[in-house]
């Protein structure tokens, strides 16, 4: 029997997007092999890590666990969305000053989750706890990551 498949449009990245997947493809995968954005980082797969957290309609979701057509008339934002024009966001950049990365495999995912947490006003303090909570980083101990917020919010530099 063959599979199920749906139509799905969304905006990806801000360009409308319409692809034909099959119903039970996650929207991690979708992201990965069927838009060719690999910067979506898949770990766990069952929402635990947070290395495939993409923003969809502005919010930080586990796109591990959502199915793509679930995006359907959804806006989706990934990591390739932030640097503009071959220019790093001031986010990715402190990241890169303050070494808060080394494998990377768990950036992509923080860089989102913090991304929604400063348009959402939130506070450095808020952020190291919010989103470092929901970040799983087997490398840098963290210590990296909290210097970036921190140089960031204090030069409020974040470009939402
Ligand atoms: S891969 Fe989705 S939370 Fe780990
Ligand atoms: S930098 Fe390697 S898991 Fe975070």
């Amino acid at each position: 029997m063959s599979e199920e498949t749906r139509t799905v449009t969304a905006v990806v990245n801000g360009a409308e997007t319409t692809a034909e997947v099959p119903t039970r493809t996650l929207l991690s995968d979708f992201l990965r092999h069927g838009l060719g954005l690999t910067g979506t980082h898949v770990g766990c797969e069952q929402g635990v890590c947070g290395a495939c957290t993409v923003l969809v309609d502005g919010e930080p979701i586990r796109s591990c666990l959502m199915f793509a057509v679930q995006a359907e008339g959804r806006r989706v934002e990934t990591v390739e969305s932030l640097a503009r024009d071959g220019e790093l966001s001031p986010f990715q950049q402190a990241m890169k000053d303050e070494h808060g990365l080394q494998c990377g495999f768990c950036t992509p995912g923080i860089l989102m989750s913090v991304t929604a947490a400063e348009r959402h006003g939130k506070t450095a303090g808020e952020t190291e706890t919010e989103v470092l909570g929901g970040h799983v980083c087997r490398c840098t101990g963290y210590v990296g990551i909290r210097s970036a917020i921190r140089r960031c919010w204090s030069e409020g530099a974040t470009r939402a």
